[in-house]
């Protein structure tokens, strides 16, 4: 057996963490040898999540943590050297849709509510590149590390009423190439940036949009699904194995990329 999708003893710190996506990918990186590092608004949750990988022999710490706040990013990086050494891959999981961002079917354009607007171009934008200036700065220092950014499918295709999100994720993928070259240029091949866009998956960011007060499906989400030649919404442990290599060796020429993993949607016409 070889190492090269290893991530074994590397300490990996997920924004976002007690999410859907992120707290499936930390329980699995944890199973796999990763310590990983649970950032997260929800204490209850956080601490419940380590908890669970703790059980299973896993190796997590839970940290409270708001992705637009620095001097609370400035902290969590004092704990996390001063608990691990180092830090070794950021996964920028954060972010998502705001139900006050997303335009009513009755409603344009000329009522988007600018202040809901600027605060989900800030959590996905700003909550995206202030972690990364904390984080990465350890990863510079060492001249080794691994940052993975969350873009999404409305990065390549604008999704009606999500204006805000779109223009947020599409900022993430030409953010990611910036940084990529950036951090090639400056601290050498050891430093990588790649984005992974998930396509649709149902979780809390997005249930208000997917889903009705009694869980059936929108007729958005309908219409999603007759979109995806999978014909279905993905999982989050449809996304474990696109992480594992972008953090691995398995990737060590990759960086500047957006992984698409949506079933088929961006590629479907008709
Ligand atoms: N679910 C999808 O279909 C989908 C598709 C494409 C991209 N994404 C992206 O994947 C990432 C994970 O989202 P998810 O779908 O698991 O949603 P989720 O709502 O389950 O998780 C998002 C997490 O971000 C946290 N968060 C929000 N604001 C924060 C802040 N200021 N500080 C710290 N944490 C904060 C939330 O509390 C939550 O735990 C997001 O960036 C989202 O945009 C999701």
């Amino acid at each position: 057996m070889n190492d090269l999708f290893s991530v074994k003893n590397k300490v990996i710190v997920i924004t976002g963490g007690t999410g859907v996506l992120g707290g499936g990918i930390a329980t699995y990186l944890a199973q796999e040898g990763a310590k990983v590092v649970i950032l997260a608004r929800n204490k209850e949750k956080g601490n419940q999540l380590v908890e669970r990988i703790t059980k299973e022999g896993g190796d997590a710490l839970y940290l409270y943590c708001d992705v637009l706040d620095r001097e609370v990013l400035e902290s969590n990086k004092a704990e996390i050297i001063a608990k691990y050494g180092t830090i070794d891959v950021l996964l920028n999981a954060a972010g998502g849709n705001m139900p006050g961002a997303t335009i009513p079917p009755d409603k344009t354009f000329f009522d988007v509510d600018m202040e809901a607007f600027g605060k989900v171009v800030d959590l996905n934008l700003l909550g995206t590149v202030l972690p990364t200036q904390v984080f990465a700065a350890v990863m510079a220092e060492k001249k080794v590390g691994v940052i993975v950014n969350f873009s999404s499918e409305s990065s390549l295709r604008p999704l009606t009423r999500v204006m805000g999100y779109g223009a947020a994720k599409a900022a993430i993928n030409n953010y990611t190439q910036y940084m990529a070259t950036e951090m090639a240029v400056k601290y050498g091949k050891g430093v990588r940036v790649n984005a992974i866009a998930p396509g649709f998956f149902l979780t809390e960011q997005n249930r208000t949009l997917l889903t009705n007060l009694d869980g059936t499906l929108t007729d958005r989400a309908k219409t999603i699904i007759a979109h995806t030649p999978f014909g279905c919404f993905g999982e989050p442990e449809d996304l474990y194995g696109t992480i594992q290599y972008l953090i691995s060796d398995a990737s060590k020429f990759v960086t500047g990329t957006v992984a698409v993993v949506d079933g088929g949607f961006d590629a479907f016409s008709i």
